[in-house]
């Protein structure tokens, strides 16, 4: 199988194709930061590298990875700012559909950071790439960000596919959960099954996401539903994150739903968790973010605001599920507390989404759910981009709502069933998903600085990433500056 770009003869194709040179440096530098087993991580600070960029100047820089002569560079960075990082915000409006594309571009990477991005002649003017860099020919693709799959429930044990099937004939989400299926069923499947299980299985989620373009994704906690198992799957997610090579941001969802032991005593439930589960979770340093499913049936606006104040007393910032499957008044509640995130939005009026707009919260709409669940609804994604509020993507990833890893399938079922455009659909799957974890400086564009996820789609055309559904235009996928997935295929 061909290697992305190591050989001479493609070297000499590229700078050929540029008009620019490539030039090696003597001394490599390609070992620099490389830990987590050979995988690159990022050794400078973004600010380092960004300085480094801005220093480079004729003076030449030397690089571990240059992709060179994209036919579209999908930067999603602002007019004119595109190699800046530190500047940032999400995007809303006429923004959301602003991708900065740069014709025959090229970006360049050192020690997992990007330090250029740019036309290619110039880009490859300005490096130097070390002894065992590598230059990846982009030649006719599409290259963007790492997809920012910032909701998911990714940590589970059990399959649902049974309750797929009587939603066929039927039943409905919550008549099934009113059954003791639904959630319930997976914390039985979650405390069955040992950290070790619950760790292989999540890695290999994972390893799919990768392979499908997904650079970054938010693992929630919430088939635990005691102190103890709680626990147990935001270390699972902590393992996750120190041994794959993906970055995993960790949420604390013990208000997923109320535990069979606690049935018929939900005060003493929202009692546990805001007296033991945010406590240890926060003493633990386990998550950064309480998320709770405020939903008929499930917690009201009242319980979930003590539950996400709570979290911010303990440092958590909160994350709501909100109007999933009814209007509940929970997105007025994420704008009245100024949450990261509220989620799903189904049900959300106009006069909630211009308060969440106003607080600066990150819609982060889920149109898996929809589509799986059959909901025959969608989150109302055209109101809320004409409206000027920020809309991020992500696939929810659960083993009932939304079985999938693919965040690819995400923008086509956007575009086509929510009326987003192309460009909105990738800006809300990237930068704005991004910012709806509050990485918006760190990821979800190419911009100087920034974290080197970036994936090379087999699509001459952005709208090809959508347009050509249920595959992977996915060739190659860089993570932290390494290639880690080469033609659709994980590496190593
Ligand atoms: O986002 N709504 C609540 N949580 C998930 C579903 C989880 C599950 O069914 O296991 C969701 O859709
Ligand atoms: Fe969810």
């Amino acid at each position: 199988m061909e290697r992305p770009g190591h050989s001479n003869r493609t070297q000499t194709k590229l700078r050929h194709k540029a008009g620019g040179r490539v030039k090696r440096a003597r001394d490599s530098q390609g070992a620099a930061g490389r830990s987590k087993g050979g995988r690159a991580r990022a050794a400078s600070s973004p600010g380092a590298a960004a300085r480094g960029a801005r220093s480079a100047g004729g003076a030449g820089e030397t690089v571990d990875l240059i992709i060179a002569n994209a036919r579209q560079l999908i930067t999603l960075g602002r007019a004119g700012q595109h190699s800046r990082a530190g500047q940032d915000s999400p995007r809303r409006g006429r923004e959301m559909s602003e991708l900065g594309i740069i014709e025959k571009g090229a970006v360049s990477v050192r020690a997992g950071r990007i330090v250029d991005v740019g036309p290619s002649r110039e880009v490859l003017t300005k490096s130097w790439l070390s002894k065992h860099g590598e230059l990846v020919d982009a030649s006719g693709r599409v290259v963007c960000p790492g997809f920012v799959d910032c909701h998911t429930h990714a940590v589970f044990a059990g399959k649902r596919a049974h309750e797929f099937e009587m939603r066929l004939q039927g039943s409905s989400y919550m008549e099934i959960a009113a059954q003791g299926g639904g959630i319930l069923s997976s914390v039985r499947s979650f405390r069955k099954a040992t950290a070790a299980e619950l760790a292989a299985s999540a890695s290999k989620r994972l390893n799919k996401m990768l392979e499908l373009g997904t650079t970054t994704v938010e693992i929630k906690s919430g088939y635990g539903l005691s102190v103890e198992d709680e626990l147990r799957a935001l270390e699972v997610v902590k393992s996750l994150s120190d041994s794959h090579v993906m970055d995993v941001v960790p949420t604390f969802l013990g208000a997923h739903e109320i535990p069979e032991e606690f049935r018929g005593k939900k005060r003493e439930y929202v009692g546990n968790i805001i007296q033991e589960q945010i406590p240890e979770v926060s003493r633990r340093k386990l998550a950064g973010f309480c998320d709770v499913f405020c939903e008929k049936g499930v917690f009201t606006v009242e319980e979930s605001r003590d539950i996400l104040k709570a979290g911010v007393r303990h440092g958590l910032r909160p994350k709501l599920h909100a109007e999933e499957f009814a209007r509940t008044g929970g997105a007025m509640l994420a704008a009245e507390l100024g949450a990261v995130s509220a989620d799903h939005l189904l049900h959300a009026s106009p006069a909630d989404v211009n308060a969440l707009r106003d607080a600066g919260v990150v819609a982060v709409l889920l149109p898996g759910t929809s589509f799986s669940l059959g909901l025959g609804r969608y989150a109302d994604a055209r109101a809320m981009v004409e409206a000027g509020l920020p809309v991020a993507l992500a696939t929810d990833c659960n083993p009932g709502s939304s079985m999938t890893e693919s965040m690819q399938m995400m923008v086509t079922l956007a575009c086509v069933e929510m009326r987003m455009r192309v460009a909105e659909a990738l800006a809300a799957s990237t930068i704005n998903a991004a910012f709806a974890l509050a990485l918006g400086e760190e990821c979800g564009s190419l911009a100087a600085g920034k974290r080197a996820d970036i994936v090379v789609f087999d699509a001459e055309d952005y709208r090809e990433i959508p347009y050509h559904y249920g595959v992977s235009n996915v060739c190659h996928v860089v993570k932290n500056g390494e290639v880690v997935v080469r033609f659709g295929r994980l590496s190593g």
